[in-house]
């Protein structure tokens, strides 16, 4: 079977009539679930170079939120919920495997006042996954939000909302730290990802994660059906991601690494296994309000291209154009 997939580069969004006289009139106000509301429809990825306590805060006071990530001890983890909390976060997402001591883990986490567990692997679609949703929901009841992935096919959203998720992350192989495509020759470009899943009937909240470059990329990603995007690149290097402050060609540098990379593996489970992913660096960025602000200006400005004064009708109204590669280059700056 082939069929054709298409990535962010490929597609415009068409400009509409528009009555939006003030950007700040537009809402970018997104529904996780029934309980759940933010403000801003971002959510910052769980690796070990991009979230932790002071990513969370910084998350939340800009409207999204944050996942702690899993590549820690279960004290660890813990540690850095409970500093969120002691700074006020009040939504604090953290994310477990699928094997080992996740139940253990989330046991841990929901007690010490956790709101959403992230059930975080690389290949969501999966008969672990499935066990593991299954035994989550025995062991925590619906109470607990419960985002899933990573997944990529519309038959992979519909089995994971069967099987118990309640927010499904949609993207394989299109991160920017990500070698899983070369690896193993498997993925699918996040914008069809996100327009296959954007299909289903399930009553589950989209979030569309890889290869996310800029505010026009988020625009097309909620256009096509996204309820949040997650980034890992774009918030990576801010003064709120972990990791130390590096000199690299007279350049303040984070490292930002992929989960999958050698250096990551080799920390987290002190040997390599499937190297799927790549680690370097990224240039020191200031606050993270400032580069959300950046980005939330962009996406303000995108809704008004088409006309949309919030999300929902983002996606009603949306019309994408297939461009051509030479439409491609001229959609970036091209000056001679
Ligand atoms: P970015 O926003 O393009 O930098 O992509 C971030 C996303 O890449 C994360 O949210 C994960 O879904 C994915 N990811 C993280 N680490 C790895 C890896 O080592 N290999 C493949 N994908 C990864």
């Amino acid at each position: 079977m082939l069929k054709k997939g298409y990535c962010f580069d490929d597609v415009l969004l068409s400009p509409q009539f528009s009555d939006i006289t003030s950007r700040s009139r537009i809402s970018l106000a997104s529904n996780l679930d029934d309980r759940y509301a933010f403000g801003l429809p971002i959510v910052s990825s769980p690796m070990d170079t991009v979230t932790g306590d002071n990513m969370c805060v910084a998350m939340e006071n800009s409207g999204g939120f944050g996942i702690i990530h899993r590549y820690s001890t279960i004290d660890e983890q813990r540690a850095a919920l409970r500093s969120a909390r002691d700074q006020g976060c009040v939504f604090v997402g953290c994310a477990i495997g699928v094997t080992g001591d996740y139940i253990e883990r989330s046991s841990a986490l929901i007690e010490s006042g956790c709101s959403l567990i992230c059930v975080d692997i690389a290949h969501g679609h999966h008969i672990l996954m499935k066990n593991a949703l299954s035994k989550l929901r025995k062991e925590f009841g619906s109470g607990i939000h419960i985002m899933a992935g990573n997944i990529a096919t519309l038959n992979g959203f519909n089995d994971l909302a069967d099987w118990g998720a309640d927010s499904i992350r949609v993207g394989i192989g299109g991160g920017s730290i990500c070698s899983t495509r070369i690896q193993t020759g498997h993925g699918s470009p996040t914008f069809q990802s996100v327009l296959d899943c954007s299909r289903s009937d399930r009553d589950v909240a989209l979030i569309a994660d890889g290869g996310i470059r800029n505010s026009g990329d988020i625009v097309k990603a909620l256009a096509a059906g996204a309820d949040f995007v997650m980034l890992g690149s774009l918030i990576a290097g801010t003064n709120e991601s972990p990791g130390e402050v590096i000199h690299r060609n007279g350049q303040r540098c984070k490292q930002y690494r992929g989960m999958a990379s050698i250096e990551a593996q080799i920390k987290w489970r002190g040997h390599t296994s499937s190297v799927e992913g790549v680690s370097s660096h990224v240039p020191c960025k200031g606050p993270l309000g400032l580069v959300l602000g950046g980005l939330e200006t962009g996406i303000r400005s995108g809704l008004s291209y088409t006309g949309a004064s919030n999300i929902p009708e983002l996606q009603r109204k949306s019309v994408f154009t297939v461009q051509t590669s030479a439409g491609a280059t001229e959609s970036s700056t091209h000056i001679k």
